[in-house]
């Protein structure tokens, strides 16, 4: 029979550095010898990819927007994520609807209760059992942004909208303290990677 895999997500507010970290996270599970799938959302399936492609460039209403994270989520869900699980696989996911609760919700101002009813129908239940949250300022992640390329729809929101983006995270992670954990993003990436390495080990699952 096989044992069903893990779910871990990465979260953040845009500039706090999880891509990397990712790479690392994926090297060292492998390393361990577990199979791994790796994706991200929006996107993960062709639909959802262009999915995202339309919510990262297009002008729309908040509503819509919300609609089409979810609808890109239940694709992904569907084909990719739930039968990965299924076999056995641990699935690392860049963002998820932690995601939607922070930007849409405390970013966009979207009501939680409609959100929380979207989630619902889409995820049947289904939750991350490991989410880490790579927290810091949102002036200190808007430093690091302008460095790196042209912003997206998000990526070009002012400091206010990632203040209300990290306390939407906030909330989530009081909500569900049980799968997040919080790290300080602030420090090196070698400081931020042992963070990283000690929430993995804590799980006692690897
Ligand atoms: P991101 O994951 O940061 O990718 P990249 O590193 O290529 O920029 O970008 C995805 C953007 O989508 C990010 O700004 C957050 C936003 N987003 C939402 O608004 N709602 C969601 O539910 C998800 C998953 C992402």
């Amino acid at each position: 029979m096989t044992v069903p895999g893990r779910f871990i997500t990465f979260e953040g507010i845009d500039g706090a550095g999880k891509s990397s970290h990712i790479e690392a996270t994926v090297a060292w599970l492998r390393e361990r010898g577990h199979r791994v799938l790796v994706t991200r959302e929006p996107g993960g399936t062709p639909l959802a990819e262009t999915l995202r492609e339309l919510v990262l460039h297009q002008p729309m209403d908040t509503l819509t927007e919300a609609l089409l994270v979810f609808a890109a989520r239940r694709d992904h869900l569907a084909t990719c994520i739930e039968p990965a699980l299924a076999d056995g696989q641990t699935v690392v996911c860049d963002r998820f609807t932690d995601a939607s609760f922070a930007y849409q919700g405390g970013g966009r101002g979207f009501a939680p209760e409609v959100l929380a009813q979207l989630e619902r129908w889409v995820q049947q239940g289904r939750q991350p059992d490991l989410t880490l949250w790579f927290d810091l300022p949102a002036a200190v992640a808007a430093e690091r942004r302008a460095a790196v390329r042209a912003p997206d729809r998000f990526e070009s929101q002012d400091l206010a909208f990632f203040e209300r983006v990290r306390a939407g995270y906030l909330a989530r992670c009081q909500l569900h303290g049980q799968r997040f954990r919080p790290l300080d993003a602030l420090g090196s990436r070698d400081a931020v990677w042992a963070q990283v390495r000690a929430a993995l080990a804590g799980t006692g699952w690897w």
